[in-house]
């Protein structure tokens, strides 16, 4: 990455904003929380965080999904898939995810997220209790089975480099708050085990 990017600014202190984020969700009347969905490609973190906002928002609750691929395409299309871009592009995801829990809203983000120091400074970032690890723990086999874009094949053949589970690690979570096996649990009821933990139910 450009050194220039990573420099520290001198005089850079927070403001102290009058209103917190009891305020903020007090409005809202839900309590703000990152869900965070681990795994690898195809394990079907994108389709999970999609129907279960589906499901919050028709329970009237303010979401917002954060996708890798959907920011790949905006604010981190400067990055590629090597270590140190993916350590970059959790730590945006994170930093972002936090603002938004900031703001009040219950946000999803779907990522591979390989690497666990990175999201355990993820979880650094929220006060206790409002981030919530989730192993989307669908096997390399039935992930490299479903290969929707046909990334597995080019990678098994050469022609994609630091692919997740083939040349490039994927640290599975030591103490998630939830495990889903997309592979063996129905979708309808991975939403409401998510749901259940995001509303405290
Ligand atoms: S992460 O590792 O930095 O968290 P992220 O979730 O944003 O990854 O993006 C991964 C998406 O990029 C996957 O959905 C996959 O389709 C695509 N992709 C392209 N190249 C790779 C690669 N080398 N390894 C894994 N996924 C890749």
């Amino acid at each position: 990455m450009n050194e220039a990017l990573s420099m520290s600014v001198p005089g850079i202190r927070p403001y102290a904003l009058s209103l917190s984020i009891n305020d903020r969700a007090a409005i809202k009347s839900q309590r703000p929380r990152c869900l965070w969905l681990t795994g690898l490609s195809g394990a079907g973190k994108s389709t999970l965080a999609n129907a279960l906002e589906l499901q919050l928002n028709e329970l009237g609750r303010h979401t917002f999904v954060l996708d890798g691929d959907n920011l790949r395409a905006g604010l981190c299309r400067d990055l590629g898939m090597g270590a140190e871009c993916r350590r970059e592009n959790i730590r945006r995801m994170a930093e972002v995810a936090r603002l938004m829990v900031d703001a009040g809203l219950i946000v999803i983000v779907a990522a591979i997220s390989p690497f666990r120091a990175e999201r355990d400074a993820a979880r650094r970032l929220f006060a206790e209790g409002d981030f919530i690890e989730v192993h989307v723990s669908t096997s390399f086999a039935v992930c490299a089975q479903r290969d929707p874009k046909g990334l597995y094949r080019a990678a098994r053949q050469g022609r994609i480099k630091d692919f997740t589970g083939i040349d490039s690690p994927y640290e599975a979570p030591l103490c998630a708050e939830c495990e889903i096996d997309t592979q063996t649990l129905e979708m309808a009821d991975a939403c409401r085990r998510l749901s259940g933990l995001l509303l405290n139910k």
